[in-house]
């Protein structure tokens, strides 16, 4: 391992919410660390991704100083609406368990996790190629890099942690025979839709149909956000009439005078769903964090949230583990985040297969049934919105 070293307390893969949250959360607690992203900062700070935070990582965020913007700008929702045609209902989180959601983008946060990590001089190092992890078992891990120059880099660390989601080299560094996953490919997708045109809704609906689920979003009193169910491997092609036609079936226009307005359509997307978790979340030196070790499909609002969760409870547990030498949290780490990924993950698969129009009938009715119980039992709704708005991080 030739070329120049660096040294850092903690190495950080990846610049996502989970990496760029981690090192602002260990900052606070006296923690140097060091970011590693193949991305630009420009890429990495306009990627349209997910759009709601749960209470408890709005409680996080303003907690450690990155609530200022999202107290302006974010729109504070009270709950949801769920559709099937000819009906609407409203399900009020706050009512049935005194918890919120906000809309505020991935985008916005990933800008103000940008912005307070470069004001406070973090070191960070964009458009880096070939990162490798290398002595994890050891208590003395690395990682190596070649930088914009071509020039490779060490850094070496106390510890390094996965950051680097879905796609990233971090979670096939744990070994074959110590790591375990559990899968689940969703045989549909979503088509997203990004429109310059005031939302036609003052709260989420999420419709279940029988040409497939849609979904309307919002990310600001002039933007709105939409989801298609689509069949896997759809282009997203379609021309603009088509999609609003779509979503005006789907979305009951003219059902109670409800009227889509539609605009301009200024980005077409296609997500491919599945679940996804790997265990354990620590191996030796080497902590995996967001969607480096688990994901899922967007139905539940659940991918950014559980990031926030994981590294609310790595941060803390790395600081006793430099600082004091007490090995504790981060022992107890994988266990106490995985609670909370599985009951995300059942949640996320829960609302995915309530929602989206499958190949059989039968579900179609147990899908109906189902919705009929969860809009009108307040245990059923209770149950929803208590997984929505969120469960206290630490589970
Ligand atoms: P990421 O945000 O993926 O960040 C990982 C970072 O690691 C990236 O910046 C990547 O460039 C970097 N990286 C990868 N490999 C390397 C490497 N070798 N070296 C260095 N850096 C590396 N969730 C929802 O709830 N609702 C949604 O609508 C929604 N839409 C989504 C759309 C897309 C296209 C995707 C991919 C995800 C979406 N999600 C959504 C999920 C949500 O955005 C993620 O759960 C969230 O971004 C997880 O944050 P993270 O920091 O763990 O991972
Ligand atoms: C979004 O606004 O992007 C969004 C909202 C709710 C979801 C998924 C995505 O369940």
């Amino acid at each position: 391992m030739a070329g120049r070293e660096f040294r850092t307390q903690v190495a950080i893969i990846g610049a996502g919410p989970a990496g760029m949250l981690l090192s602002h959360l260990l900052a606070a607690d006296g923690i140097e660390s060091m970011v590693l992203e193949t991305r630009s900062e420009e890429y990495v700070a306009s990627r349209i991704r997910a759009g709601i935070l749960e209470q408890s990582t709005v409680d996080l965020l303003r907690g450690c100083g990155l609530g200022e913007r999202l107290d302006r700008e974010g729109d504070r929702h009270r709950g949801i609406y769920l559709q099937w045609p000819g009906h609407r209902h409203h399900i009020d989180f706050v009512d049935l368990t005194g918890r919120s959601v906000w809309v505020y983008g991935q985008t916005e946060v990933q800008k103000d996790l940008i912005e307070a990590r470069n004001a406070a001089g973090q070191e960070m190092h964009y458009e880096i190629a070939d990162t490798a992890l290398h002595d994890v078992e050891t208590d003395r891990p690395c990682v190596t890099f070649t930088d914009t120059q071509g020039r490779e880099r060490v850094v070496k660390a106390e510890v390094v942690v996965g950051c680097d989601g879905s796609f990233g080299p971090s979670r096939e560094h744990i070994p074959m025979d110590v790591r375990r996953h559990w899968e689940r490919v969703y045989p549909y997708s979503w088509f997203g839709i990004l429109a310059d045109v005031a939302p036609s809704t003052d709260e989420l609906i999420y419709a279940w149909h029988s040409d497939g689920f849609a979904l309307h979003s919002m990310r600001s009193a002039s933007v709105s956000r939409f989801y298609l169910q689509v069949p896997n491997d759809t282009e997203p092609d379609w021309s603009d009439d088509r999609i609003w036609e779509a979503l005006a079936a789907r979305l009951g226009h003219g059902q109670d005078g409800w009227a889509l307005v539609t605009g301009r359509i200024t980005d077409k997307s296609v997500l491919p769903m599945r679940s996804f978790v790997q265990t354990p979340m620590r191996h030796g030196r080497l902590f995996l964090a967001g969607d480096a070790a688990h994901i899922v499909p967007p139905t539940g609002a659940k991918g950014l949230n559980l990031a926030v969760a994981d590294v609310a409870l790595l941060a803390p547990a790395l600081a006793e583990l430099i600082r004091k030498d007490d090995h504790r949290l981060a022992d107890s780490y994988s266990e106490t985040a995985l609670r909370r990924v599985w009951r995300c993950t059942h949640f996320s698969w829960w609302m995915t297969t309530m929602l989206h129009r499958g190949e059989d009938p039968f579900d179609e009715q147990l899908q109906l049934s189902q919705l009929r119980w969860v809009t009108s039992s307040v245990a059923g709704a209770t149950g929803l919105a208590e997984n929505y708005a969120g469960l206290p991080i630490g589970l």
